[in-house]
């Protein structure tokens, strides 16, 4: 099987690469190979690929500055993304993309099943909906993961950023109100390529398994980097309120995301965020973190 990722240089598409299959022929592309401001470029490059699957892990993930740049959210997370669904239509290509907790609004407090309706209040969020109705009004078959707080040995994350924080800063302060699963890109690229090898269609949730607030990941994150010689001493971790840090984007206050279906559906165990944290730390070099 030969499968074309986009966005290979993300979090998501970095450990993509490094889980991939042996029985699967990748085509990593990321910018400038393709651009998804260019339509031509999309074109060229599936068109001299001739994949049989897709995996869409490129996005405009920049949810603050979304907010002034809802034309370039609007062209990377939803134009192209249509234009990607009709070129598979048209050449039967299985494509597979990934979504975010952004698509709701965060105003419920039971884990949001993939059959909830949508209710995204960002420009991000509206941006990431219109891609996935894009796929869902294209194409029969398709596959729609949707994940949230995701972090990476690779890339920039909350886990790095915390890390050297804690470094510099005397103490730090983290809201303590939203309420999510800090999710280890790598076990969700697993399950990516796990439901292409299981054939599994449709919209389905991904995290680790738990749930926390930022400031309980906080928390842990220093406790790990303790742990991993990654910080040599403690400091205090303040938890505060959301209107301490007011930003662009609204964040949903509960993103905890229903996995029970496709946890059914790929035959796997989840493991709980707390010891993802643990394994992805203990990759990080013992440096400081960048
Ligand atoms: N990060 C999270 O917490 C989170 C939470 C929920 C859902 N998600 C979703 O999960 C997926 C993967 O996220 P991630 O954290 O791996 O994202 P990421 O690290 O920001 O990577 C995004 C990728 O998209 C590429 N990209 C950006 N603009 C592009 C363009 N114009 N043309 C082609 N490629 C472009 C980037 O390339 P460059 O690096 O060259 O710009 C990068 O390789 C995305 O669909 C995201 O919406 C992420």
């Amino acid at each position: 099987m030969k499968v074309l990722v986009f966005g290979a240089g993300g979090q998501l598409g970095w450990e993509l690469q490094r889980t991939c299959p042996p029985q699967v022929t990748p085509v990593f592309c990321d910018v400038p190979k393709v651009d998804f401001f260019s339509a031509d470029s999309i074109v060229q490059c599936i068109t001299a690929t001739r994949p049989d699957c897709i995996i869409n892990a490129a996005a405009y993930t920049a949810v603050d500055k979304a907010e002034q740049e809802p034309a370039a959210a609007d062209r990377i997370n939803h134009a192209a993304v249509r234009e990607i669904a009709e070129l598979c239509r048209r050449n039967s290509i299985f494509l597979t993309h990934i979504s975010t907790d952004f698509v709701f609004s965060g105003r419920h407090f039971t884990p949001y099943k993939p059959e909830d309706t949508p209710d995204p209040e960002t420009v991000y969020g509206k941006s990431k909906l219109a891609g996935e109705q894009a796929i869902v009004q294209t194409l029969d078959a398709f596959l729609i993961i949707r994940t949230a707080w995701l972090y990476s040995s690779h890339g920039s994350n909350f886990v790095k950023t915390m890390l050297r924080l804690m470094q510099e800063k005397p103490e730090i302060k983290v809201i303590d109100e939203q309420i999510g699963t800090p999710t280890w890109a790598y076990g969700l690229a697993r399950a990516v390529w796990t439901a292409l090898d299981k054939n599994i269609h449709g919209v389905f949730h991904w995290t680790d398994a738990g749930v926390a607030s930022w400031y309980d990941f906080a928390v842990a994150i220093q406790e790990e980097g303790i742990r991993a010689n990654l910080l040599e001493n403690t400091i205090p971790v303040m938890p505060v309120a959301s209107s301490q840090y007011p930003a662009p984007a609204k964040r949903p206050m509960y993103s905890v995301l229903d996995k029970s279906s496709f946890w059914h559906r790929l035959e796997k165990t989840p493991v709980h965020w707390r010891i993802q944290l643990r394994r992805m730390v203990k990759e990080l070099p013992s440096c400081h973190p960048k």
